[in-house]
């Protein structure tokens, strides 16, 4: 992409999100990339032996608790020496501004962590985002309804030792949708939602493949919105946006807010 602000396809983009009242921004892997975050089946997300598909189960889990808990220990480490680049700090500095809402799919933690460093002390709740897929720091009981966040280091050496619930003292597993598992309705309905009332809706790399994500953008077209969609690669949603910025998040999403 050109970031010559006068380039015409920035101009269109500058245009649409000074006009919307509302924006609904959609993220996937993409975002994360230029934080170094290891992908799920790249020869980084690689763990021992494993797949990703024989670990990330409710059947799994239920096999060998300890072990599940040990992939994820792993995984969190990784990603907590990752962190925020400049795209997801555009992105919490626009929702901290302006009513915006960011919803992802990724389960990193990092649009949390710019809000925080955005929000410098004050209330960030307004650069929260809808996680899809969970979060590798949430937590939920395997009995009660208890949920939580959770950043602490995971002790998988033992059964014993694995996280266990506050109020029921029951295990605790990740608050992550597992293959085989359906999202979260609440969440997903929130989503819908927030995708019909804006008038503006950002998808910033995810390859708009996985459902339901993918439909998202569509929902905001059809309640009379626009979309724009920032990847370097042509994706299935490319065509159908009003505007395609092709670069770098990292590097489009500060031009086009004017940081
Ligand atoms: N900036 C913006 N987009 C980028 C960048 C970047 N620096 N680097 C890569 N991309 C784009 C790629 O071109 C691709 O279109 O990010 C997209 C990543 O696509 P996927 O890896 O398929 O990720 P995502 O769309 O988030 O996958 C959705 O599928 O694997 C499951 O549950 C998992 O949440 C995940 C879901």
């Amino acid at each position: 992409m050109s970031t010559d602000p006068s380039s015409g396809d920035l101009a269109r983009a500058r245009g649409l999100l000074e006009d919307a009242a509302r924006v609904f921004i959609l993220t996937g892997a993409g975002i994360s990339a230029e934080s170094g975050v290891p992908t799920f089946r790249g020869e980084d997300g690689l763990w021992r032996s494993y797949r990703p598909e024989e670990l990330a189960t409710p059947q799994a889990f239920r096999k060998d608790p300890r072990l599940v808990w040990e992939w994820y220990a792993w995984r969190r480490g990784k990603v907590s020496d990752c962190e925020p680049n400049p795209g997801h700090r555009a992105l919490a500095r626009l929702a901290l501004a302006r009513p915006a809402r960011i919803v992802t799919q990724n389960v990193d933690g990092l649009h949390e962590v710019a809000a925080r460093d955005e929000a410098d002390g004050s209330d960030w709740s307004a650069a929260s985002p809808l996680e899809l897929h969970g979060s590798l720091f949430r937590v939920r009981c395997t009995e009660c309804a208890y949920h939580g966040r959770d950043r602490a280091d995971i002790d998988a050496t033992d059964r014993d030792t694995l996280p266990s619930c506050p109020e029921c003292a029951a295990l605790l597993r990740p608050d992550i949708v597992w293959f085989g598992e359906a999202l979260d309705p609440l969440v997903l309905s929130a989503a819908f939602d927030e995708a019909r009332e804006a008038d503006l809706c950002l998808v910033v790399g995810t390859s708009a493949v996985v459902q339901p994500a993918a439909s998202l953008p569509r929902i905001t077209r059809e309640a009379g919105g626009s979309v724009i969609e920032v990847n370097p690669q042509t994706t299935p949603l490319t065509d159908f946006a009003d505007v395609a910025l092709k670069g770098p998040a990292g590097i489009v999403l500060p031009t086009l807010m004017g940081d």
